[in-house]
């Protein structure tokens, strides 16, 4: 891998080794149940063909790639930096028998393997919260991107609405760590972390912050949608042409 690992690749890639093997069982639990439908929504955003190739950034256990391939019939490519996760990702892969469409590849986010232009699509989920730079990141996700292509995101959110706030603020400090602890101790530091987390790249990361950093990294289009009461955002936008 060619960048330089930093602190916060290595706490990533700490937390999630010891959860892959149980990530998809568990992980809707993050999310109220949710995240399934806002990976399909998220999916909806990328106007792929049978004959496009997407990138999607983050792929972790393939659950993105998996729901790409099967909707559009693209090929994709995944790239995470967890090789746990990627285990875990390519035997769901073969169990979905799209092996041929689908591979995952060890990488960073930050520096991304490939030459400039080489994808139909890029996709990455809850990828932000795990990099120092945001803004670099988004300007490397774009560099890969071919003039055109569709590009979309999902990411954990804080309702804003004050009662969804409120129930959001009880679970995630009270309910997620204590669900976490009960499946195994990675659960429980993942119920911990998880909260804490999306608040604070919230404070530092406001949606409009971000969809301006989309613009840009050299994305048109902009548009963002909020999903489940707020838990969840979906962004995309489409790589323009210089
Ligand atoms: C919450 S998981 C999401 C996995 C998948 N996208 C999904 O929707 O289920 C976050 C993933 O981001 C990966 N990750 C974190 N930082 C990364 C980075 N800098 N580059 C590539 N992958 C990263 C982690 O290894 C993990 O698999």
């Amino acid at each position: 891998m060619a960048s330089v690992q930093t602190d916060r690749n290595r706490a990533a890639q700490e937390l999630f080794a010891p959860i892959a093997e149980t990530y998809d069982r568990y992980a809707s639990l993050l999310s109220f149940g949710q995240d399934p439908r806002w990976r399909r929504f998220l999916v909806s955003r990328v106007d792929t063909e049978p004959t496009d190739t997407v990138l999607d950034v983050a792929c972790g256990t393939g659950a993105v790639a998996i729901e790409l391939a099967r909707r559009t019939g693209c090929k994709v490519i995944g790239i995470d930096q967890s090789r746990a996760m990627l285990d875990e990702g390519r035997r769901r892969v073969t169990e979905a028998s799209l092996a041929e469409r689908v591979t995952l590849q060890e990488g960073r986010a930050e520096s991304l393997p490939f030459d400039d232009a080489r994808f139909d699509g890029v996709t990455f989920t809850y990828l932000l919260r795990y990099v120092d730079d945001p803004a670099a990141t988004l300007r490397e996700l774009a560099r890969v991107a071919r003039p055109r292509a569709r590009v979309a995101s999902l990411e954990f959110a804080v309702p804003r609405q004050p009662v969804a706030r409120a129930a959001w603020r009880a679970y995630t400090t009270a309910g997620l760590p204590l669900a976490g602890g009960l499946v195994s101790r990675g659960w429980r530091d993942v119920g911990r972390f998880l909260g804490p987390s999306i608040r604070s790249f919230e404070r530092e990361w406001p949606l409009e912050r971000v969809t301006d950093c989309w613009a840009e990294a050299g994305f048109e289009n902009v548009q963002s949608q909020t999903l489940s009461l707020g838990g969840g955002v979906v962004i995309w936008g489409t790589r323009g042409s210089h």
